[in-house]
């Protein structure tokens, strides 16, 4: 009996552990939007190779949704959303939003070097404790110890490119951006200085 119970236990484990793993390894196809549109700038696999364009791979699939919505209803209004992406998502359908977004979240990051070790390492500090003297939160509370952030609510930052980075954190400051949730960032990002904003993108570049 209780060798009985072992071995549905086994199987039952293994089962899953099979389902599991095919479902990781099940490739998932490349929306037709995003070859004939969207690689032009954010790369085919969401790896974008101009610095003001930002990397999609692996990011949170809501968060992607909830960024093309707003792109879509122009409620992220900052001058490259106004300029480049309320058309770009003006002609995404919306019922391809999900498959897209769920083809950004499959795709692998690329975390890029560290040029400026002692900026990262600025950047490193802020990210993991805050500045409790500013009343400044970690990123790390939201964005997660290693960048990837946690969905729904709180996109990937790893490996996001320094240029991107720092214009949000501009937007975000002088409320050009202003879709966050509870004006969370641009709480957050009113208390960074110019050079703080610098060091937190390059260490989150690293991730
Ligand atoms: C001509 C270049 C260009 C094309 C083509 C383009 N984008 Fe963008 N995309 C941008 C830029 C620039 C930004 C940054 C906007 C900003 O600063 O607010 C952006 C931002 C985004 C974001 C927000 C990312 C984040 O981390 O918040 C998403 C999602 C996105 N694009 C999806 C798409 C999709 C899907 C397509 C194809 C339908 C597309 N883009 C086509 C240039 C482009
Ligand atoms: C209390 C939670 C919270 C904390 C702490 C926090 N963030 Fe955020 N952050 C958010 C949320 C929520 C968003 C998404 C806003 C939206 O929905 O458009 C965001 C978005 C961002 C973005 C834009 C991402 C993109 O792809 O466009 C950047 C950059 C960012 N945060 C950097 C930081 C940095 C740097 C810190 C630390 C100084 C930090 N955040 C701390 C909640 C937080």
């Amino acid at each position: 009996m209780r060798k009985a119970v072992r071995k549905a236990v086994f199987w039952g484990l293994g089962g899953m552990w099979l389902m599991g793993s095919a479902y990781a390894a099940a490739p998932v196809k490349t929306p037709a939007i995003v070859k004939t549109t969207c690689s032009a700038c954010h790369g085919v696999t969401g790896i974008s190779l101009v610095p003001t364009f930002p990397n999609l791979a692996g990011q949170g699939a809501p968060y992607t949704e909830k960024q093309i919505r707003d792109f879509q209803n122009h409620k992220r209004a900052d001058p490259l959303a106004k300029s480049i992406m309320w058309g770009m998502a003006a002609t995404i359908p919306k019922n391809k939003i999900d498959e897209i977004a769920d083809y950004f979240a499959h795709q692998k990051g690329a975390p890029g070097a560290a040029e400026n070790p002692k900026l990262v390492a600025a950047g490193r500090k802020i990210y993991m404790g805050g500045v409790a003297t500013d009343h400044l939160p970690a990123c790390m509370a939201c964005h997660g110890p290693t960048g990837r952030g946690l969905p729904p609510l709180f996109p990937r930052l790893a490996g996001q490119h320094m240029t991107y980075v720092i214009a949000q954190l501009q937007a975000f400051k002088t409320k050009q951006r202003a879709n966050d949730p509870l004006a969370i960032m641009r709480t957050i990002a009113g208390k960074l200085s110019a050079k703080q904003m610098s060091a937190l993108a390059a260490y989150i570049r690293t991730l």
